[in-house]
C-alpha cells in the first residue's frame, strides 16, 4: 500500500490534543440554524438500484464492477476475518446483519415491503438513494433539450432541486467526502472494540483516493475518457476531504465509552484532520477554515464528550458544505501537499 503522503511527512500529529489536553476556552459559534445532515446509508424504499443508471451512465458502471467497492458484494462474507468479526459479535449473517450492510452493502425495499440486500457499497451510497431525485437531475429543461442546451440558470436550478431531492451531487465535493467518511470512519465502537474491525482507513486522503481506481469522470466526453478531475477541483477536494475527516471523526469520538482502540484511534484522528487543518490555514486565507481551526480549539477529545462533539461536527458540517460551495480562496499554496498521481489508490 502507498500510504506515505507527502502531507504525512510534512506535518507531524499532535498526540498533546489527545483526551483532555487540547482544552482551551470554548469558543461561541453563531449557529445559523441550518444544519447539514450528515452522511447516511441510503433509505431502502427509495433505492433504485445501479440498474436505473446503466442506460445513461454505461461507462460509470463499468469502471464501478471493478472496485472493490462492488466486489466486497461477492466477497465479504466468505473471508474469514469477516467471520471472525462476525463471530465476536454473535452475528449469524454478514450480509442480512444491519451491523455490516451499512457500510458493505445497498439495500433495497421491494414492493411486497421485504428489503434485501442487492449489491455491494454502490452508485447510491456515494450519491444518495435516486428515487426522488432521478427525474429530477436529467432534466435539462423540458423534453426537448439535452444537457448541451440547458441554460446556465437552469443548471443551477436543476442541481439545487436534485440536492434537496436527497442526492449527495458532485457539485459540492464536501458532500461527496461526507459520503466517503461516513464508512471510512467505523463509527461503532462495539464493532472495533469487541468485534476487532479496523478503526477506519488512517490513510483515507479524498484526492488519492478518489482520482485512482474509483473515478468516474466521462461527462466532460460523452463516456469516452475517464478524465482526472481539475487542478482546482483538486484543491477544494484536498481540503473538503480534511475538513470531513475531522467531522466524521469528532462524531466517532462523540461516541466513545472506553479508553480502548476505538476511542483512542478515533481521538487520535480528529487531533490528526485538527492539526492538518491549522496548517492548512496558515498557508491560505480561507474564513471557513479559520472558523473550524477555532471550533476544534474549543473541545475536548475526550470520552463521555457526545453533545459537545457531535455540535462541533455539525457546525463544521455546514462550514464545509459553504467551504466547497463558495469558495475564492487561492489555494494554490497548497500544491506542493496535494498527493500526485503516483499515489493515486
Ligand atoms: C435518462 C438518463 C440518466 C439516467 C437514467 C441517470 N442519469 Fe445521471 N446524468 C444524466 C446526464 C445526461 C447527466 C449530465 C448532466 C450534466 O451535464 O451536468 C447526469 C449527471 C449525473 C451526475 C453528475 C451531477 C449532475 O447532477 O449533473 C451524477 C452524480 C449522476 N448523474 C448520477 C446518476 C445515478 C447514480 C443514476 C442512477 C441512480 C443516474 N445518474 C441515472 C443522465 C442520466
Ligand atoms: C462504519 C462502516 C463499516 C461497518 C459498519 C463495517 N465495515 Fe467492514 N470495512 C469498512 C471499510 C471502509 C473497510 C475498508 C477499510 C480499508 O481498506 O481502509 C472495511 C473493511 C473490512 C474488512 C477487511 C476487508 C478486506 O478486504 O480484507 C473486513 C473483513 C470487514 N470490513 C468486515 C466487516 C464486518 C463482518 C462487518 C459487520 C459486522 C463490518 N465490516 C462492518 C467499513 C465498515
Ligand atoms: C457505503 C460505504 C462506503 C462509502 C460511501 C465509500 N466507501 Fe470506499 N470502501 C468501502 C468498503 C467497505 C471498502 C472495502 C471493501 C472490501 O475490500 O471488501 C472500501 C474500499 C475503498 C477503496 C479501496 C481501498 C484499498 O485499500 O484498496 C478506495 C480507494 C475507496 N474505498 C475510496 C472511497 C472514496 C473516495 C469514497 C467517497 C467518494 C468512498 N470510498 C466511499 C466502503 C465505502
Ligand atoms: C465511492 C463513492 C462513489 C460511488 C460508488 C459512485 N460515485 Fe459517482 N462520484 C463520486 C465522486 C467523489 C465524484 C466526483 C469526482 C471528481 O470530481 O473527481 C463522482 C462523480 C460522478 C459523476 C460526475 C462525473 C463527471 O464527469 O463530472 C457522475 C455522472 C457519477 N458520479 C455517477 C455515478 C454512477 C452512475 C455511479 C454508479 C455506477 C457512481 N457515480 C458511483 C463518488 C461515487
Amino acid at each position: 500500500m502507498k500510504t506515505a503522503s507527502r502531507w504525512l511527512t510534512a506535518f507531524s500529529v499532535l498526540p498533546a490534543a489527545i483526551f483532555g489536553i487540547l482544552s482551551a476556552n470554548a469558543i461561541p459559534v453563531e449557529n445559523s440554524g441550518q444544519i447539514l445532515e450528515p452522511a447516511k446509508p441510503p433509505e431502502p424504499s427509495l433505492v433504485l438500484g445501479n440498474e436505473a443508471c446503466v442506460k445513461c451512465h454505461t461507462a460509470e458502471v463499468q469502471v464501478w464492477k471493478k472496485t472493490p467497492h462492488a466486489s466486497t458484494f461477492e466477497q465479504l462474507h466468505r473471508k474469514p476475518e469477516a467471520k471472525t468479526i462476525a463471530s465476536k459479535l454473535g452475528l449469524n449473517s454478514i450480509k442480512n446483519s444491519g451491523r455490516c450492510v451499512a457500510c458493505h452493502y445497498t439495500q433495497q425495499q421491494t414492493a411486497d415491503a421485504t428489503t434485501r440486500v442487492i449489491s455491494g457499497v454502490s452508485c447510491e451510497s456515494c450519491h444518495g438513494a435516486a428515487k426522488n431525485w432521478m427525474a429530477i437531475h436529467h432534466d435539462f429543461g423540458g423534453e426537448d433539450f439535452t444537457r448541451l442546451d440547458e441554460s446556465p440558470t437552469h443548471r443551477v436550478q436543476r442541481i439545487a432541486a436534485s440536492v434537496k431531492a436527497g442526492m449527495r451531487n458532485p457539485k459540492n465535493l464536501y458532500s461527496m467526502a461526507q459520503s466517503c467518511l461516513r464508512c471510512h470512519t467505523t463509527a461503532d465502537e462495539e464493532l472495533v472494540n469487541v468485534g476487532g474491525h479496523p478503526a477506519g482507513s488512517l490513510d483515507f486522503e479524498f484526492v488519492s483516493w478518489s482520482q485512482g481506481l474509483v473515478r468516474h469522470n466521462f461527462l466532460n466526453s460523452d463516456g469516452k475518457i475517464n478524465e482526472l478531475s481539475s487542478p482546482e477541483r483538486l484543491r477544494t477536494m484536498f481540503v473538503a476531504g480534511m475538513i470531513a475527516e475531522l467531522e466524521a471523526s469528532l462524531r466517532a469520538t462523540a461516541l466513545a465509552t472506553e479508553k480502548a482502540t476505538y476511542g483512542i484511534t478515533s481521538a487520535q484522528r480528529a487531533a490528526r484532520a485538527g492539526a492538518r487543518l491549522a496548517s492548512i490555514q496558515q498557508k491560505v486565507d480561507s474564513p471557513e477554515v479559520a472558523k473550524i481551526v477555532e471550533i476544534f480549539k474549543s473541545i475536548q477529545l475526550k470520552l463521555n464528550n457526545e453533545s459537545q462533539l457531535t455540535n462541533a461536527a455539525d457546525q463544521i458540517a455546514e462550514l464545509g458544505y459553504k467551504f466547497a460551495e463558495t469558495t475564492e480562496t487561492d489555494l494554490s499554496p497548497l500544491d506542493r501537499f496535494i498527493p500526485g498521481r503516483d499515489l493515486y489508490k
